[in-house]
Formats: C-alpha cells, sequence, structure tokens
C-alpha cells in the first residue's frame, strides 16, 4: 500500500498508467477488509484481482518501454 502510494511509483506519466495504477491500493484495501471480516473468499478474490493487477501493468510498461524512442 505505502509502495503503491509513492511518488516512484508514478513510473509513466499517461492515463492508461493512471488507470492501471489507481486500481491497486483499492484491491488491497478490498483484501485487507476482507481478512479482517475473516471473509476468505473475499480475500482470495482480492488476492488474485492484485496479483492480476501487477502482471498487466508490467506488461504494459514492458510494451511501452520497448517501443519508446529514447
Ligand atoms: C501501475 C503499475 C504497476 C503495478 C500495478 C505494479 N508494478 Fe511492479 N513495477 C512497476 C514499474 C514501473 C517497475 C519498475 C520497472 C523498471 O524500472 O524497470 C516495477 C518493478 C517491480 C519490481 C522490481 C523488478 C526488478 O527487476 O527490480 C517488483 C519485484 C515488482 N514491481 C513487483 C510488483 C508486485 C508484486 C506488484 C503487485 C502487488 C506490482 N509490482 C504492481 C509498475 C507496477
Amino acid at each position: 500500500m505505502m509502495i503503491s502510494k509513492s511518488v516512484e511509483w508514478r513510473a509513466l506519466k499517461s492515463p492508461d498508467y493512471r488507470v492501471a495504477s489507481n486500481g491497486v491500493p483499492r484491491k488491497i484495501e478490498h483484501l485487507l477488509k476482507s481478512a479482517k471480516d475473516k471473509n476468505l473468499d473475499g480475500a482470495t478474490l482480492a488476492y488474485t484481482e492484485m496479483t492480476l493487477a501487477c502482471v498487466r501493468c508490467h506488461k504494459f510498461v514492458r510494451e511501452v518501454r520497448m517501443t519508446r524512442l529514447d
């Protein structure tokens, strides 16, 4: 949660990156709430969604960097 709110987290200045980035804290909050409520299904879903967000953003960053001129 702390990492996703740091300045370094904003690696790219694009609307697509912002969308990918903004979803993460919400998924982590969902995971924390589900854990506190002892909601195992909710925690499993939130954890899976968070992991998908990691992979999705890394794929996006890789594509942008490979096609960028600098
Ligand atoms: C919004 C985009 C985004 C999301 C979501 C994201 N990352 Fe990243 N991640 C990055 C960027 C950008 C880098 C830095 C890549 C670089 O500079 O080479 C990075 C780097 C990393 C690295 C270091 C890789 C290395 O070779 O040093 C790890 C580990 C990592 N992320 C794990 C995660 C995990 C785990 C999640 C999910 C909980 C996650 N990331 C979600 C954008 C994201």
